[in-house]
């Protein structure tokens, strides 16, 4: 089996953070596949926010890795003010070397732990690109996610549907229906290693990934007072194996009761 449950949450969280301290210089080395996949739609939306908002766009970018979001809004000419957080300094080290602009900045930040009081309602879009879906603690890192939305402000977040992540793992028909009756069993309670994705083919790195469905964010998003706004999915394919990417916007909206 490529997947395996999930038991111990910190455990998870510590050799996830171990793994990204071995992976930083990589990281932010290589040519990302999902870049040049969600960059469009990303600039689409971060554009029509500014236009919203009508002055400079507050970012607070989650689990920011090599800071993507940041060289689209230098490159889209965005007037913005932007936070990354990760939780790996080695990563923002090197970040705040190579962004020193007054505009930009980079916080160590557990999203999983807490979200620090100066950045509570400071979003004007929080955005959580591929890092909830490595999250082993889901519901605190979500409310402490939207913590960070401002008044009227937007969350955007970038995903891998589960199932053709559950694709690019296995090698046969066979091994994926395995997997999918584990998946249908345990749901989100079940963890997996993916070689990293890279433009030109797949790296001998790691990362590591848990199966969450969209309606789970969606779940929490209503939970916290949150709106979906836009949802829109992405198709690629290589070598024949999907990959969807699912992008959503929720608003947050005070007037929406709990449920
Ligand atoms: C898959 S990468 C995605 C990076 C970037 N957002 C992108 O779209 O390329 C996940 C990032 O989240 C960070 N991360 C993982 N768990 C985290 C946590 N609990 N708190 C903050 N950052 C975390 C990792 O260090 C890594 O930089």
């Amino acid at each position: 089996m490529k997947t395996h449950q999930l038991y111990n949450l910190d455990a998870f969280r510590q050799s996830n953070l171990l793994n990204w301290q071995r992976n930083t210089d990589f990281w932010l080395a290589a040519k990302l596949r999902h870049v040049p996949h969600v960059y469009p739609i990303a600039a689409t939306i971060l554009f029509r926010e500014a236009q919203r908002v009508g002055r400079r766009l507050t970012v607070v970018d989650i689990g920011c890795g090599d800071a993507w979001v940041l060289r689209l809004l230098k490159e889209q000419r965005i007037d913005y003010k932007y936070v990354g957080l990760d939780f790996n300094e080695s990563m923002l080290e090197h970040l705040r070397r190579e962004h020193s602009e007054a505009g930009a900045s980079f916080r160590h930040v557990d999203i999983e732990l807490a979200l620090p009081e100066d950045l509570a309602k400071t979003g004007d879009v929080v955005i959580n690109a591929f890092n909830f879906f490595e999250l082993a603690d889901m519901p605190t890192a979500f409310a402490n996610t939207t913590k960070a939305v401002a008044p009227d402000g937007g969350l955007l977040v970038f995903h891998i549907d589960p199932l053709t992540q559950l694709l690019s793992l296995v090698d046969s028909l066979d091994e994926f229906r395995a997997e999918l009756s584990a998946f249908e069993q345990y749901g989100s309670a079940l963890a997996y290693d993916k070689l990293i994705d890279l433009q030109g083919g797949e790296a001998q790195r790691m990362y590591k990934g848990i199966l969450y469905r969209f309606a789970e964010y969606h779940r929490l998003a209503r939970m916290h007072h949150l709106q979906l706004e836009d949802f829109e999915e992405i198709l690629h394919a290589r070598d024949g194996r999907p990959q969807l990417y699912q992008v959503a916007l929720w608003r947050e909206n005070r007037g929406l009761s709990e449920s």
